[in-house]
């Protein structure tokens, strides 16, 4: 069904031993009294694709900005190749490659045209500019105008101009939002064949989909910090032995949420109940975290008998990447 299938590794990407060739540490930004990206740590391997999966606001552009030398960071650093963004930002940009929003495109030059002039920006040798066309499908639009070009067209010329001068590293900031389900899974596409060609990717996303089709390892922000970084199959794996039962109680104090100090004894109480690993309040529901789904359910409703309590709404449901956002942030990934 989806074209974009994550290929088996050619290179030994993954392991512990890779070399790193961004290093973040301490990154952090302030806007007014705001820090929007709170003192931030971590590597991306060379030849992984990097997602930055989170909420709109999570702080990812900013993030990768920085990265890129775009802008300047307020405490911490960035380092490209061995090279740190804020000195040695020249350096940098010979490194990397960074993917235009498409709306800053010139629209009256043709295809070809603008890659021909962006290619004359750089005093480093540069890809020849068909075959680079032809590799982001735009082999047949050489000649048609920009303005004339589909979203998703766009997008993959503004990919073309970002690899022109042959980078290592490779940023695409939310490059499939907006675009309908075909022009997404072309992108992706073509994504994992930079990949597989080589290069290293970083790519920013609000959509868990993309994220865990495209990304060797995820790191999920939020509010600015890093709540988890994993391969997507770690972070599955670790949510598939996991259940969740929900309930409600009649109103009175267990109801009125995890504040409340009996509401908290209860809790402390039902972290107790045998295979329970972590409790949440919210919407008014308690969810229960479970690795021993029937364990805990008879635990449960054993204790709620004993403490003559009232379940309603009482149902189970596996866990999944949702939940695991949820359980770190209390919010949801999802647009409100
Ligand atoms: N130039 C700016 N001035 C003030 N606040 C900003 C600026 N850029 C970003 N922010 C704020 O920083 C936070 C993170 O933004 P951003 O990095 O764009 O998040 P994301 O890319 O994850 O949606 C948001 O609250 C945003 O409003
Ligand atoms: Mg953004």
């Amino acid at each position: 069904m989806e074209t974009a299938q994550k290929t088996e590794r050619q290179h030994p990407v993954g392991g512990s031993e890779a070399e790193a060739i961004i290093e973040v540490r301490g990154l952090t930004k302030r806007y007014g009294g705001d820090t929007v990206v709170k003192g931030i740590d971590f590597d991306v391997k060379r030849g992984e694709i990097f997602g930055l999966l989170g909420p709109n606001g999570a702080g990812k552009t900013t993030t990768m900005e920085m990265i890129e030398g775009l802008r300047r960071p307020d405490d911490g650093y960035a380092r490209v190749a061995g090279y740190d963004t804020r000195s040695q930002l020249a350096k940098v940009k010979e490194v990397i490659g960074v993917q235009l929003q498409a709306t800053s495109l010139f629209d009256l030059l043709t295809v070809r045209e603008i890659t021909r002039m962006y290619a004359s920006f750089y005093n480093t040798p540069t890809v020849p500019i068909e075959p680079l066309l032809e590799s982001m499908i735009l082999g047949d639009k050489l000649n048609g105008r920009v303005k004339h070009l589909s979203g998703g067209q766009k997008q993959r010329l503004a990919i073309a101009l970002a690899i022109v001068h042959s980078p290592q590293v490779v940023f695409l900031d939310e490059p499939t939002t907006g675009l309908d389900p075909q022009a997404r899974r072309t992108l992706w596409d073509i994504v994992l064949r930079l990949r597989d060609e080589g290069k290293t990717i970083v790519l920013s996303t609000h959509y868990m989909d993309e994220a865990r089709i495209l990304a060797d390892r995820i790191c999920l922000m939020d509010q600015g910090k890093i709540v988890a970084l994993d391969t997507p199959a770690n972070l599955i794996s670790s949510l598939a032995s996991e259940s969740a039962i929900e309930f409600r109680l009649p109103a009175g104090d267990h109801a009125a949420g995890a504040d409340h100090p009996s509401a908290e004894r209860l809790a402390e109480r039902l972290e107790t109940i045998d295979g329970v690993r972590r409790i949440e309040f919210r919407k008014e529901s308690w969810v229960l975290y479970t690795d021993a789904l029937q364990r805990s359910l008879t635990g449960l409703i054993a204790f709620a008998e004993q403490e003559g309590l009232a379940l309603t709404d009482l149902q189970t449901r596996t866990a999944t990447l949702e939940d695991v956002f949820i359980q770190m942030t209390g919010r949801s990934l999802r647009e409100e």
